[in-house]
């Protein structure tokens, strides 16, 4: 039984690891069709309303393209073509758009504006990243550890940067629900909510993923069997540029401190990514770098996240 249909998408935290895993096991699918050339229009008319404050590259164009080849379309709607722009308020918007869609996705900058959209839209609504967390983007990321090492419980994925981002929060959560190990590499002054924490604690004891905040870079990727990292700067919050990267240039992955994981560790990044600053050139373009594959499952396991939210 699908027990996705007709609901939010707005954090991990409101799915199971079965909810989750059987996300995946139609990613799966639906990648191999695609490459075997094989039409699934399982959502043969439906349409996507896709809200954008922040820039996007892969989030808009992976449901642009997804909802397309599910046999549906997607709307692009910035927010100042919208009459949010002009002062209409986000509940009355999510009232209007239920009306003629199908499914809200979203990106934003505060976190509420996805949860008001959620609470006043009778149609799913995904989260396409806030400030706060990015879900699509961490459900690919395990789906694509799942993809190199089959089943994830038991491995030790390890981030470096900025502790304190969406990409972190969302990482962590979902850690806690596939039972992976988490080590966040970062300085002090960018910790994690506290409050994404003690939930990423609590289920992380259930499914024996263990939660580390570790200052030293050389200790955080011990044993790791995936290095993670993201821009130093995220949208939107671009102020003290200097001193945030002197505090990060310890955490920056490069041959060296890749060398230190584990011998068949991979390199995961949600991309965009600056070179040279967060990630060396020579590690993102080199053997273990899964980045662009990580990019390409973007499009498959959003694929998979809308038909079981709006038909299956
Ligand atoms: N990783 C990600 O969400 O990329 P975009 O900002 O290009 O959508
Ligand atoms: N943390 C980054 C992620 C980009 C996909 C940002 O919010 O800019």
């Amino acid at each position: 039984m699908n027990t996705l249909r007709g609901r939010h998408f707005v954090s991990l935290m409101d799915y199971t690891r079965e909810e989750l895993v059987s996300i995946f096991s139609l990613a799966t699918r639906l990648k191999a069709e695609l490459k075997a050339n094989h039409p699934h229009r399982l959502l043969e008319g439906k349409t996507l309303a896709m809200i954008f404050e922040k820039p996007s590259t892969r989030t808009r164009i992976s449901f642009e393209t997804g909802i397309y080849q599910l046999g549906g379309t997607g709307l692009y709607l910035s927010r100042n073509d919208l009459q949010l722009g002009r002062g209409e308020t986000i509940p009355d918007t999510a009232r209007v758009l239920s009306r003629y869609v199908d499914c809200i996705m979203a990106r934003t900058y505060a976190h509420k504006t996805i949860t008001d959209l959620a609470t006043y839209s009778s149609v799913p609504v995904i989260n396409g990243l806030t400030d706060y967390l990015h879900p699509c983007q961490a459900l690919t990321d395990y789906f694509t550890m799942q993809e190199e090492f089959g089943p994830i419980a038991g491995r030790k994925l390890c981030y470096l940067g900025d502790g304190s981002n969406n990409m972190v929060h969302s990482l962590l959560v979902g850690a806690a629900i596939f039972g992976v190990s988490i080590s966040i590499g970062t300085p002090e002054k960018y910790r994690p909510a506290e409050e994404i924490l003690a939930w990423t604690r609590k289920h992380g004891a259930e499914t024996g993923a263990r939660v580390e905040i570790v200052h030293d870079a050389t200790a955080a990727v011990k044993d790791a069997d995936v290095l993670y990292t993201d821009v130093w700067m995220s949208m939107g919050q671009e102020e003290d540029r200097e001193a945030k990267f002197a505090l990060l240039q310890p955490f920056q992955i490069n041959a060296a401190l890749l060398s230190k994981a584990a011998p068949k560790a991979i390199v995961l990044h949600c991309l965009p990514a600056h070179r040279g600053e967060e990630l060396a050139s020579e590690v993102m373009d080199g053997p273990q770098s899964r980045v662009f594959d990580q990019a390409e499952n973007r499009l498959h396991v959003q694929k998979a996240l809308m038909v079981k939210l709006l038909a299956e």
